[in-house]
C-alpha cells in the first residue's frame, strides 16, 4: 500500500490561506470547511513536493506565483451543477424573456447571453439549447448570438469545453433533446454525450474571476450568476450585482439562484419575480 505524507493544517495555516481566498476570490469558507481545505490542498503539496501548509502559504503570496493562485482556486471552489437546474429561469426565458430581448428596442439581433461562474457548463448549454429551441433551431447563422461561459477555475472549463458529458449527467434532459443537441458514444465501459456543434458553436469558454475589474466592451442582454454569490460575503455580493447591472442593457434581464437573494444589498434592479430581475428600461 502506498503512504502518503500526511501534513498539518494549524489554526493560523487555514486563516492565512482562507483570508488569501476570500481577498482573491470573494469566497468565504466557513469553519465547516477546515477538512476540505485538508483534503484538497494536501493533494496540492504532494504534487508540488512542498513540506507544509506554511511553505505552500508563502510560495502563494510571493508575487511569481499567479499560476500557483489558479490552481488554487481549482482545488476549492465549490462546482455543483447540471442541466436545465432551476428550470423556471428556462422556462421564464422561453415564455416571456427571449420575446422580449428579441424585441428590445436594439433588435439589430445581435444577442449577448453571459453565464457567469458556469462551472462545467451545464448551464450556457442548458441555455443554448433553450434557445434554439425557442428559434424553432432556425439555424442563428444571419443573427449575431453569442453565450459567454465564464469561471474561475480553470479545471470545471476544460470540461466545459469539451462538451462531453456521462450518462447520469444527461439523465434528466428529455430523450428527444438529447437526440437533438448530442452525438452518443461509448468510451471503455461506459456511455458518453457530446454536445453537437450547432450548440458548441454559440458558446465561448474564458476565465474571469468575477472579483477582478471585468474586460467587456459590449453589454449584454441577459446575465445569469447563479449559485455563485451565495459563497461570498456581503460587501462582495453588493459589489458584483452592482458591477453586472452596469454590464446589462437596458431592459436586460439578471438570474440569480434560488438560494440567494438580493434582499439587503443596495442594487437598482428592478425585480421580476424570486430570482428573476431586469435593468430599468430608460
Ligand atoms: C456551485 S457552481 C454554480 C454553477 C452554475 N451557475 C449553477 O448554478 O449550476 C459555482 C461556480 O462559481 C465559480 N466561482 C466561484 N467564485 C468565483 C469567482 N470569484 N469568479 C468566477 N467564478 C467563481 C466556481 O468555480 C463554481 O464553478
Amino acid at each position: 500500500m502506498i503512504k502518503f505524507k500526511q501534513y498539518v493544517l494549524t489554526d493560523e495555516d487555514f486563516e492565512n490561506l482562507r483570508s488569501l481566498i476570500y481577498k482573491t476570490c470573494g469566497i468565504h469558507l466557513s469553519d465547516a470547511k477546515r477538512d476540505l481545505m485538508h483534503a484538497r490542498l494536501s493533494r496540492r503539496l504532494r504534487q508540488l513536493g512542498i513540506e507544509s501548509f506554511r511553505e505552500y502559504y508563502q510560495f502563494l503570496i510571493r508575487g511569481d506565483s499567479k499560476a500557483e493562485m489558479v490552481q488554487l482556486m481549482n482545488a476549492i471552489s465549490t462546482n455543483l451543477t447540471s442541466f436545465f437546474r432551476e428550470p423556471v429561469h428556462f422556462e421564464y426565458l422561453t415564455k416571456e424573456g427571449f420575446s422580449e430581448i428579441f424585441a428590445g428596442p436594439q433588435s439589430s439581433l445581435r444577442i449577448r447571453l453571459w453565464s457567469a461562474g458556469c462551472s462545467t457548463g451545464e448551464e450556457p448549454y442548458s441555455l443554448a439549447i433553450t434557445l434554439l429551441k425557442y428559434l424553432h433551431l432556425r439555424n442563428p447563422a444571419g443573427m449575431d448570438i453569442r453565450i459567454l461561459g465564464t469561471d474561475i477555475s480553470t479545471r470545471v472549463l476544460k470540461e466545459a469545453t469539451s462538451g462531453v458529458y456521462s450518462e447520469d449527467r444527461v439523465a434528466k434532459i428529455p430523450e428527444p433533446d438529447r437526440r437533438q443537441f448530442f452525438d452518443k458514444f461509448k468510451r471503455g465501459e461506459g456511455h458518453y454525450y457530446r454536445v453537437k456543434n450547432s450548440v458548441k458553436n454559440l458558446i465561448t469558454f474564458r476565465r474571469l474571476n468575477l472579483m477582478e475589474p471585468f474586460p467587456f466592451k459590449e453589454v449584454f442582454d441577459l446575465i445569469l450568476c447563479r449559485n455563485v454569490m451565495i459563497y461570498f460575503g456581503r460587501a462582495r455580493q453588493e459589489s458584483l450585482v452592482n458591477k453586472l447591472y452596469d454590464c446589462l442593457k437596458p431592459g436586460g434581464f439578471f438570474m440569480i439562484g434560488h438560494s440567494e437573494s438580493l434582499t439587503g444589498i443596495n442594487q437598482p434592479f428592478e425585480y421580476i419575480m424570486p430570482t428573476i430581475y431586469r435593468k430599468k428600461i430608460g
